[in-house]
């Protein structure tokens, strides 16, 4: 009996043991069961929010599309569920809308139109006047001789109140002029086709006819290189200028074409601050953070362009993300727009600018379309 009680406490004990288990094994089930279902429709919540969503309370978010993308299924599920603004990334501009004279080429763009019309998106026309992507015509006359001042202003007065025009109440915000001030520190306007031969005129001139084509329409400036203070000083200016002259501006374009290396947050509330006394519409119209150091004119591929998103630079643009929507979030009342310039790292103007050829990762949706871990940190504040 000594040894068999040992034995059946044993058995007894694996009894028991075997017992315990299964029920505890069975808990545990139910409950991982119970977690795992929690956590998915959690996570089937969090699928069905998008950024829009997230910032409801703060200010639209925006993308920047082509006519191709609205027709690929995957990009249009995600324009739909993520934003509520829209811009034309290229197709209203004068280039590629007015190739000839007496040519338009409407149906991209009303496209996007009509796109914008059956889901409820806002639209924001981009842009009016550029000195880039303009059509051939547009500074020569017929014998190849560069046109004067009058011509040039009277044609862009043409295109403005057609294009305007056309879209008249379908457009809530203009990007009228375009990059008008110069880079370099000693020049106050670009030295452009359109400034050598109309100087500052074609800037009023352009407002002016945005404003009768489309009376209802916020018309912006718009420019990159905002954040430095030189650059941003002119733009100040110049909304001076065009105020006490009584042009008709609502606002100032932040283009936000930044990178994991800048803006710092000061430089960005500096930003921001300076247009607060102007008291003017302020959108961010071309956001992307690009994993490279910033360049705003074309370069060789260098050694270290290696086209791969390290685990480094992936952390460096999720705390960009984080400081660059903080800071948004803390001038909610001033940004009336923020809009993504392209929809995922699947294809950016950045993947051939400044370096051909150099795959580049700025948004918050990766190759496959998927959320970052960017986007996460964006959508998670309180
Ligand atoms: C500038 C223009 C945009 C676009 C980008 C690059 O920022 O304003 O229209 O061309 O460059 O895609």
């Amino acid at each position: 009996m000594k040894n068999l009680n040992p034995f059946y406490s044993n058995k007894t004990k694996g009894l028991i043991y075997i017992c315990l288990s299964a029920v505890l094994f069975a808990i545990s089930c139910t409950s991982t069961d119970s977690k795992t279902k929690n956590s998915a429709s959690s996570q089937s919540a969090l699928q069905e929010k998008g950024l829009k969503h997230y910032y409801n309370a703060y200010f639209p978010m925006g993308v920047a599309v082509s006519p191709k993308a609205l027709k690929t299924e995957s990009e249009s599920n995600l324009i739909k569920k993520h934003f509520i603004s829209m811009t034309a990334e290229n197709v209203m501009k004068m280039g590629p809308i007015h190739p000839e004279e007496s040519k338009y080429n409407w149906g991209p763009a009303d496209e996007i139109v009509a796109f914008a019309a059956e889901n409820d998106l806002m639209l924001r026309g981009h842009a009016l006047c550029w000195h880039r992507q303009f059509p051939d015509w547009m500074f020569i006359d017929k014998d190849g001789n560069q046109v004067s001042k009058e011509v040039l202003l009277q044609r862009l007065e043409t295109h403005i109140e057609h294009v305007a025009g056309r879209y008249k109440d379908k457009i809530f915000a203009w990007d009228v002029v375009n990059e008008a001030i110069s880079d370099a520190h000693d020049e106050f306007y670009r030295n452009s086709t359109w400034y050598q031969i109309c100087g500052e005129d074609y800037i009023i001139k352009a407002f002016e006819t945005a404003r009768k084509a489309a009376p209802n329409a916020l018309l912006f400036y718009n420019d990159y290189n905002v954040t430095n203070t030189v650059k941003r000083e002119k733009i100040v200016q110049l909304v001076g200028k065009l105020r006490e002259k009584g042009v008709p501006i609502n606002g100032v374009g932040i283009q936000g074409h930044w990178s994991v290396f800048e803006p710092s947050e000061s430089q960005l509330r500096a930003t921001i601050d300076s247009f607060l006394p102007l008291q003017i519409a302020l959108h961010v119209t071309e956001l992307d953070v690009s994993i490279y150091k910033k360049e705003h004119s074309r370069n060789d591929r260098k050694e270290s362009d290696t086209g791969v998103l390290t685990s480094e630079l992936a952390q460096m643009q999720i705390e960009k993300y984080n400081m660059i929507f903080s800071v948004f979030r803390d001038y909610k009342e001033e940004l009336s727009s923020v809009t993504f310039w392209n929809i995922s790292d699947r294809r950016s103007w950045l993947d051939n600018f400044p370096v051909r050829n150099r795959k580049d990762f700025p948004l918050l949706f990766d190759q496959n379309e998927v959320p970052k871990d960017a986007y996460w940190k964006v959508i998670d504040f309180k």
